[in-house]
């Protein structure tokens, strides 16, 4: 049975480099909730993508939430940046930044959601100081750094510990999951409570048409 509560967020990252707008409009055409866009700094991650210029060009291809993952170092030297270049929200990682408490309130107050999310290998307790302060909270179930990488089952628990503390009121926040999202992993997220999916190589799979992007998507819900 299909869910149409949960939203897709398909990741740019296993996009068509070479037309990356047209990309964003056949998806957002397709059905497309949120927009994900991973950048990486080479530094954080073993990987390089985009940046603040990209993001502000593509924002006028879609009217759907540009959803920022920033898998750099330091992400507060970025905020205003980011911001002002279209990100509707912006996640950082908790191992990336000592300044976290300062970045979620600037991030707010800027008109943004902020989000927080973790390694794997990372504990959830260690987001429990700040799940007050965001809006979003991103479980990643593949090491950050690449696309179309397994999705990693013992990590599903955190999704499900994160509703849990939703309803305990420690934070109010959407649950949303990253890496390794398809037809068979998409039903386990959903069933431990997440309310938003990240897919890259399974809705960019296959041609590059709004119907088959429309396809993948459905499949997913
Ligand atoms: C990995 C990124 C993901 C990635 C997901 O570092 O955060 O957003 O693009 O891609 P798939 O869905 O192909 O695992
Ligand atoms: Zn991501």
């Amino acid at each position: 049975m299909s869910n149409l509560k949960v939203k897709i967020a398909p990741s740019l990252l296993s996009a068509d480099f070479s037309i990356l707008g047209d990309e964003i409009e056949k998806v957002t055409a397709a059905g497309a909730d949120w927009l994900h866009v991973d950048v990486m700094d080479g530094n954080f991650v073993p990987n390089l993508t985009l940046g603040m210029p990209v993001i502000k060009s593509l924002k006028p291809r879609t009217k759907i939430p540009m959803d920022v993952h920033l898998m750099i170092e330091r992400p507060e030297r970025y905020i205003e940046s980011f911001i002002s270049a279209g990100a509707d929200s912006l996640t950082l990682h908790v191992e990336a930044s000592q300044h976290l408490e300062d970045s979620f309130k600037k991030i707010k107050s800027l008109g943004c959601k902020p989000g927080i999310t973790l390694r794997p290998g990372t504990s959830l307790e260690t987001l429990k100081p700040y799940l007050h302060l965001v809006e979003l909270v991103l479980v990643m179930t593949v090491e950050p750094g690449f696309g179309g990488q397994s999705f990693m089952q013992d990590q599903v628990s955190k999704i499900s510990t994160l509703k849990i503390w939703r309803e305990q009121k420690i934070g109010n926040y959407l649950i949303e999951v990253d890496g390794g999202i398809n037809e068979k992993t998409a039903p386990i997220c959903i069933a431990a409570g997440a309310d938003i999916l990240v897919a890259g190589n399974a809705v960019f799979t296959g041609e590059k048409t709004v119907s088959n992007y429309q396809n993948n998507i459905s499949k997913l819900r």
